[in-house]
């Protein structure tokens, strides 16, 4: 295993679709445990493989306390939505900047697993919350985009100038 390097916030390559795996060999379950790795290690709640620079469908998720219930979503899709919720998210692509966000209360979600196997998720709170972030990192997506474009200027303007 290996911890990969995060992408950070203006890297056009967070902006980048990614595209549906279709092959669930050796590889895919090397980027799932290296993406575990590089969550845990940073350390984060989700990390989406885009965020790597790896532009594929795939998102590692674990909101436990113990981080302990490693979750992987595989060509995610969300088929239910309800209600709203509004939290202050953060993002390993966008270091020490926290934004409120609304998202849906509850959400299910159809995903493939690592081995390739089709399961239905229904779930709320902080993990509803995480995996509607994860899902719009694969259509190039970040939580600042929900905010004012001024702010998120500013927020650019800093992470450049850490950057130097
Ligand atoms: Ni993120």
């Amino acid at each position: 295993m290996a911890i990969l390097q995060v992408l950070h916030f203006p890297n056009i390559r967070l902006r980048v679709k990614a595209t549906t795996v279709n092959k669930f060999d050796n590889s895919v379950r090397k980027i799932v445990a290296d993406m575990f790795e590089t969550m845990y290690a940073a350390p984060g709640i989700g990390l989406a493989a885009i965020q790597v620079n790896i532009p594929q469908q795939i998102i590692v998720i674990d909101v436990s306390e113990k981080q302990n219930q490693p979750l992987c979503l595989i060509n995610p899709k969300i088929i239910a939505k309800e209600g709203k919720q509004t939290f202050e998210e953060g993002c390993l692509s966008v270091p020490d900047v926290f934004e409120e966000v609304e998202r849906a209360e509850k959400i299910t979600v159809e995903a493939l697993n690592q081995k390739g196997e089709s399961f239905t998720l229904s779930t709320d709170g902080l993990l509803a919350i995480c995996i509607q972030h994860e899902l719009d990192h694969l259509i190039g997506k970040l939580f600042i985009d929900y905010i004012s474009s001024l702010k998120r200027q500013r927020i650019q303007k800093k992470l450049l100038k850490q950057k130097r």
